[in-house]
């Protein structure tokens, strides 16, 4: 009879703990997250937060100019509360459009330079978390059957060795593929860098809507050269897939990954709350955790090792004020259209 009762307490009590521990999570209500990283950091991010904080997240993935769009599209009835991650340039056009808001968060001091001056920038609308070298990446095995030099630079690749063998996204959806856009013009001059955009364009094989598949592609033997932020081909070279990662000779662009609180946010508070906690160096280094291998923005947050060594990259001074202005995104966008996305190989 006491082993009975004593059972019946404890399936009471546990009952009461397990109640307990889902009520302040009901209570801590939701957030409604854009995610533009990769599927397996926005999850690693997710159940962190959620975990710590009882806020249940609503995610969804897509790339940069996506959501920029979506942004919008949804601005007379905003459904996103924060949109995290992706490149800076769509962070700085939704600001200027003024479809995110003004924040400032208690962790800013803790920041880099370059996190801060996109805050600035974007009048106080939009941080950064994390910066990326842009480059490209080449399946070496594929490369050693096709045979000739290893490309360097951005000028090899108009090599007809290999057409329809490059991979890149289409800079309308995606954010990498924007930021080539920019770095091109920028490092060659609009005119030399829209025929070196053409010539490309007869060794694309096809434009991807994100970033980072090209990268994928090359390490599944797909494509034979992809176009992508250096540290997305790195995520296939810790798996040990035949991949080189090549950061162009004439020099180079990057981004400035960043977050933005969306106007009208339904969860303000929880928007905060995830601003604030994904500046910290502990959520910063969740990253790495999910194979993504960017350069984190909070100076305590440790770089990781595999994190492509910025030091031995040529970088452009990329004018962000420029190219993360919504005349010059539409104007440069319209004229890729134009001129290079539909012309015949
Ligand atoms: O997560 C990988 C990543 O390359 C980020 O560094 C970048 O901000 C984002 O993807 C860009 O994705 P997309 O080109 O699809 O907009």
């Amino acid at each position: 009879m006491n082993r009975l009762v004593a059972l019946t307490l404890a399936v009471i009590g546990s009952a009461i703990v397990s109640w307990v521990s889902v009520v302040p999570a009901r209570a801590q209500g939701e957030l409604v997250l854009y995610c533009a990283v990769q599927e397996e950091w926005c999850r690693e991010m997710v159940t962190a937060f959620e975990r710590q904080t009882g806020v249940k997240v609503a995610m969804t993935r897509k790339s940069s100019g996506e959501f920029y769009a979506q942004l919008k599209a949804e601005a007379a009835n905003p459904r996103g509360d924060i949109w995290w991650g992706g490149t800076g340039d769509p962070h700085l056009q939704a600001a200027e459009e003024g479809l995110t808001i003004e924040y400032r968060s208690p962790v800013m001091a803790q920041l880099q330079d370059w996190a801060t001056r996109q805050w600035e920038q974007s009048k106080q609308r939009s941080v950064g978390v994390y910066a990326g070298a842009l480059g490209y990446g080449f399946n070496t095995d594929l490369m050693k059957k096709k045979g000739g030099a290893e490309p360097k630079c951005w000028a090899d690749l108009l090599d007809a060795r290999f057409k329809d063998e490059v991979q890149v996204a289409d800079p309308n959806s995606s954010g990498t593929s924007y930021t080539m856009l920019a770095t091109i013009v920028q490092l060659m001059g609009e005119n030399p860098g829209f025929d070196y955009l053409k010539k490309l364009h007869r060794n694309v094989n096809q434009y991807t809507r994100s970033g980072a598949a090209p990268a994928r592609a090359a390490s599944l033997g797909e494509t034979l050269i992809g176009i992508t932020f250096q540290h997305d081909l790195v995520t296939f070279v810790v798996d040990k897939a035949p991949i080189k990662v090549i950061a162009p000779c004439e020099g180079t662009g990057y981004e400035v990954g960043s977050m933005s609180i969306i106007k009208g946010a339904r969860n303000l508070d929880n928007a905060k709350k995830w601003y604030d906690w994904a500046l910290t160096p502990a959520a910063q280094e969740l990253g790495a955790k999910a194979k993504s291998f960017q350069v984190p923005s909070n100076k305590g947050a440790k770089t990781p090792p595999e994190a492509p060594d910025f030091s031995q990259i040529k970088f452009i001074n990329y004018d962000f004020a420029k190219y993360g202005s919504s005349d010059e995104r539409r104007r440069l966008l319209s004229k890729w259209d134009g001129e290079v996305k539909n012309l015949p190989k």
